[in-house]
This record gives C-alpha cells, structure tokens and sequence, in this order.
C-alpha cells in the first residue's frame, strides 16, 4: 500500500462542514458526502505549487485539463467527447439547477428518482417546474428505477428527467439494459434527460461498469446533459470543480446562456486540484476502492445484524442506505443522533423511515458508531 488510508485525519476546527455540525458534542459525523481521507499527494502538491506562486487572478480550464478529461472518457468509457462540449462548472449541483432552468419552459416539468439526493427534487421547487416522483424500487436486493409506475403519472407536459447513476441513496450502479430502458422511456416521451454521475469513480462491486448514459448512443447524447467531477472521487469537492458534458449544440447554448452573469466561474485552485487529480490521482483511487470497499463490507455485517435495520448490498458510492422501519420509532435520524450518531435523515431524500451512512470514514470512527447503533436498538427493543 502506498497510501495509508487507515491514518486517523483530525478535521475537527478545519472549517469543515461535516465536523462543525456537532463539535462539542458527542455525536460521530458520518452524514454529508465528503470523505475523512487526505486528498492524493499529488493534488496537495499541486496546490501547494499554485499557491507559493502568489498570484490568484480568474483562471481558465487549460487545454491539458480538457486534454485529461477527454482521454480519461474515452478511456474508461470507450466515450468519444469533443473539447467543445465542456461546461466547467463551480459544482454539480448548480448543473442540476441550470439544466431545470435551462432546458425546460415554466409549462413543461421534470421527472425524477424518489427518493433520491435532496438537490433533484429542490431544482424543480425553486425553478417553479413541477415533479413527477419516478419510485426507486427494491428489486431482487437493488434499488433500481421503476418506469412502468412512472409512467401513469405523467401528464404529457414533461421535458426533463433527471437521472443519477450510481444512484445516491441505494447505491446502484444501472447495468446496460436499465440505462437503454430509460433511453426508451425518454425517446418515447420525448425528454431531455439530465444525468448525474458524480459517483461514477466510486464503484465498490468488482465486475461492475460504470455506463454513461450519453455513451449509449448518438440519439442519447445529443438528448442529454452528463454531470460529472473529480470532487467526491478524491476528495476536493470544497474546492468545487464539475463538469457538464453537452453534446447538443442548441442544449449546450442555453444551458451556457443560463448560467452568465450568475454561475461564477471556477476557482483556480479547483482547476490546479482537478487537474493534478485526474492526472496522478488513479492509484490512489483503486487503494481508496479498497479501504471503502472494506468499510462498505464491515456496515453490510454489521448493520444486518442489527435488530430493527436492513441493508441492501452497496454496489457504489461511500453512502449506505438503512432502512429503519422496523424499529419501533417514529424519527430514526432524531433517534440515532441521541446515540452519538449524525446520520443523515431519510426524509430529506423522500422516505422517513431510512437514515443515510456515510462510510467514508477512518476505521475506528465506522466502528465505534456501529457499536453505538447496535447499542441503541438493542436497548430499545429490551424495552418494548
Ligand atoms: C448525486 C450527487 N450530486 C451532486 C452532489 C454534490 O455536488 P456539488 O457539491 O458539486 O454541488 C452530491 C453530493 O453528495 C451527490 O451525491
């Protein structure tokens, strides 16, 4: 091992959005979408170099960024992108948020997994645009997208389907033949579609794929607008730096036409960070896979354990989707905070009865707040 992921980082008093929330408290932060490992050396080097530099006027996305990335589609993803589809983007939420905007009228709606990460179903709310709750299903133990119950909902008025691959909550990673079913459904119904796939570095299943959903074919590119960002992957999405890929011209024009004078553009350190990231980060990654595919093991065993908890296997993402409804409780993110345990609530996702884990964490830290866990329930149940 070449980096040792299993060194404790202190990022209490860091600023850190994750840790503030419950400093002075005896409460274990395993809730927002960031992890507790350094970055990759590379990237700190990186950095460091900009920063002795001295000067930090606006920055551009250099051609051996666009360069990287491209190679990097193409290499993973077999995906032929061109330079000129590139949207650099402070952070993938504001895409979301601009693709609603941008790419639907006030008549026209959105479609969009449920439950699914809060900013899906925010987009529509704040843009004033209507939401067609697409159920995510359990299916023989994964959580996967059900379009024939979608479909009776739909009102005709419907421009935009909002996808998120691998799915955060559940974990999926949607194999081929569930990606060329959403194709169909969004030719069928004639949507643009875009397609979140911040997590698509992070996948713990050996065997699996990641599929952009735009790779499908020339018919799903040019209908779509992918979402993608090196922040979750190594650990820099406080810098902010993501990606939209629109192939379609006349998409690509409005969605840019939305976002002037509004989006600022991206942090220079961003650009250093994402750089220095896609270039030298993949060794890191394929250790870090390793540390949270140990993690992802450890929750599975030991949440299954648990009376009152269920858990379906977690194919990628660092986040753990726990159903909690047979407990004996009402609020188990109140529930399991009074534990020592910041969870991040299920209802902020659309389902009340689940709290979301965040395993990106040191060891010790996951084990300790599995103990708690187990602890809590247990002495409910004793007390039924
Ligand atoms: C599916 C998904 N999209 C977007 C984001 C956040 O994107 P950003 O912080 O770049 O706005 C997250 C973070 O958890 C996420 O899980």
């Amino acid at each position: 091992m070449a980096f040792n992921f299993d060194q404790y980082v202190e990022r209490r008093h860091t600023d850190s959005d994750k840790w503030h929330k419950y400093e002075g408290k005896e409460i274990l932060p395993l809730w927002v979408a960031d992890s507790d490992f350094k970055s990759p050396p590379a990237v700190i080097e990186a950095l460091q170099a900009r920063v002795a530099q001295g000067v930090f006027g606006y920055g551009y996305p250099s051609p051996e960024l666009i360069d990287i990335f491209i190679q990097r589609m193409k290499q993973r993803y077999n995906w032929e992108v061109q330079p000129e589809w590139l949207v650099f983007l402070p952070g993938l939420v504001c895409g979301l948020n601009l693709s609603v905007r941008a790419l639907t009228t006030p008549e026209q709606g959105t479609i969009a997994p449920h439950p699914i990460y809060p900013p899906f179903m925010k987009s529509a709310r704040l843009a004033n645009r209507t939401q067609v709750s697409a159920p995510v299903k359990l299916q023989n133990k994964r959580w996967v997208l059900d379009l024939d119950a979608t479909e009776p909902q739909l009102s005709g008025h419907e421009k935009l389907l909002l996808l998120c691959n691998p799915q955060n909550p559940g974990g999926t990673v949607y194999r081929r033949e569930e990606l060329l079913a959403q194709l169909d459904f969004a030719q069928r119904h004639n949507l643009v579609v875009c397609s979140d796939e911040i997590h698509c570095d992070l996948l713990l299943e050996q065997g699996l794929e990641h599929i952009p959903f735009a790779s499908l074919s020339e018919d799903a590119a040019q209908r779509s607008v992918t979402l993608m960002a090196p922040s979750k992957t190594f650990n820099i999405a406080g810098l902010g730096a993501s990606i939209a890929i629109i192939p379609n011209a006349t998409l690509r024009h409005r969605f840019i036409e939305a976002r002037m004078g509004i989006v600022p553009s991206v942090d220079i350190l961003a650009y250093v960070a994402a750089t220095a990231a896609y270039k030298d980060g993949d060794v890191w990654l394929a250790e870090q896979l390793d540390y949270l595919r140990a993690n992802r093991d450890l929750v599975m065993e030991k949440i299954n354990a648990i009376p009152g908890l269920k858990l379906m296997p977690v194919e990628a993402t660092y986040m753990a989707w726990i159903d909690a409804s047979a407990l004996p409780i009402t609020n188990p993110h109140a529930f399991f905070e009074e534990a020592g345990v910041g969870l991040s609530p299920g209802s902020d996702f659309g389902n009340p009865h689940f709290v979301r884990l965040n395993f990106a964490c040191h060891r010790s830290v996951l084990e300790q707040a599995l103990e708690r866990m187990k602890k809590a329930a247990v002495d409910l149940l004793a007390t039924e």
